[in-house]
């Protein structure tokens, strides 16, 4: 997408979590018209809202009067680069890992500065519409948090060579997770919009081999068999996953997108499930993220 493409998005909200099946299992053509699906550039529905994205104005009305418990909220019109803020900076560089945002497939000239000895292939991410091409603090902290359980020297645990990305947005943890070791990586999403941004981004990379991608629920998989766990989402979700037992049976907890509350609240709750040591957190000026080691 280029970064002047108009976005004109509408948020509509939904009385329950389940207010918006609808749109986000039933086919755009079927919910919106054809007319309307035409011009949708990407659904994205999170428990009782949806960003609907078009690149135009349009008239919602019929999907208005046809589910009276739907209402609009809001429409927020912008450009791309407006979205994706931060999105066309500099390239992400940390240690040996360079993100290289990009967009429409198109990958930017690699930085000129030397790479430091041992560097990786960069990781390309275009973002479309989701979430995570690297620059946000929760997904950086998860980064550096990754480096740190991969790169050789920095932990006595050999590295996890299974990994769970829950909420990938574009794909991103797995990615990294993937160019830095981890032979086998599960990365999902509930949205639509962000499953298939980060299956095309796996694509880009060429890392189908170790990376799958679902679009799914993160409850759903939340006992999937994996060494490491990467999960930067809300913490009603983080609340659900920690009642399960098979969730906690990990050799690394990463964990970020929670507000300072909201993190004191899931670190005292982990408490009550599971014995754990923090070995790493980070906090930047919203948010706290954490590397768990549950024991
Ligand atoms: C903050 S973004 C993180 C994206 C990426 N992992 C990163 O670190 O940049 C959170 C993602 O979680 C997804 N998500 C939220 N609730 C979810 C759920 N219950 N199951 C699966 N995905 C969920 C959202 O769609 C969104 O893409």
């Amino acid at each position: 997408m280029r970064p002047e493409t108009p976005l004109f998005i509408y948020e509509i909200r939904a009385p329950g979590p389940t207010g918006l099946w609808e749109l986000e299992c039933l086919p755009p053509s079927v919910c919106l018209g054809p007319l309307l699906a035409g011009y949708l550039l990407g659904l994205h529905v999170e428990a009782d809202f949806a960003f609907l994205f078009f690149d135009r104005r349009v008239d919602l009305d019929g999907l208005l009067a046809s589910h009276p418990d739907l209402s609009l909220q809001e429409v927020h019109e912008m450009r791309y680069d407006q979205w994706q803020d931060g999105a066309w900076s500099p390239p992400i560089s940390l240690g040996p890992l360079l993100v290289l945002p990009c967009h429409d497939g198109e990958a930017p000239p690699e930085p000129s500065l030397p790479r430091p000895l041992g560097a990786l292939p960069p990781l390309l991410i275009d973002p479309g519409l989701a979430f995570g091409f690297g620059g946000h603090p929760t997904t950086r902290a998860c980064l550096e948090f990754l480096l740190r359980l991969y790169l050789p020297g920095t932990t006595s645990a050999p590295a996890p060579e299974t990994a769970l990305d829950l909420g990938c947005g574009t794909g991103i943890l797995a990615l990294a997770a993937a160019r830095l070791g981890a032979r086998e990586v599960l990365g999902l999403d509930h949205s639509h919009l962000a499953a298939e941004q980060a299956a095309r981004n796996v694509a880009l990379n060429s890392l189908s081999e170790p990376i799958a991608i679902l679009r799914a629920m993160a409850q759903d998989y939340a006992t999937f068999p994996a060494r490491l766990v990467m999960a930067n989402i809300p913490l009603f979700v983080l609340d659900d996953l920690i009642r399960l037992d098979a969730f906690l049976d990990r050799d690394y907890l990463v964990i970020s997108g929670l507000l300072p509350e909201e993190g004191e609240a899931f670190l005292s709750r982990l408490s009550r499930r599971t014995p754990h040591r923090i070995l790493d957190s980070r906090r930047s000026d919203r948010w706290m993220s954490y590397l768990i080691e549950p024991r």
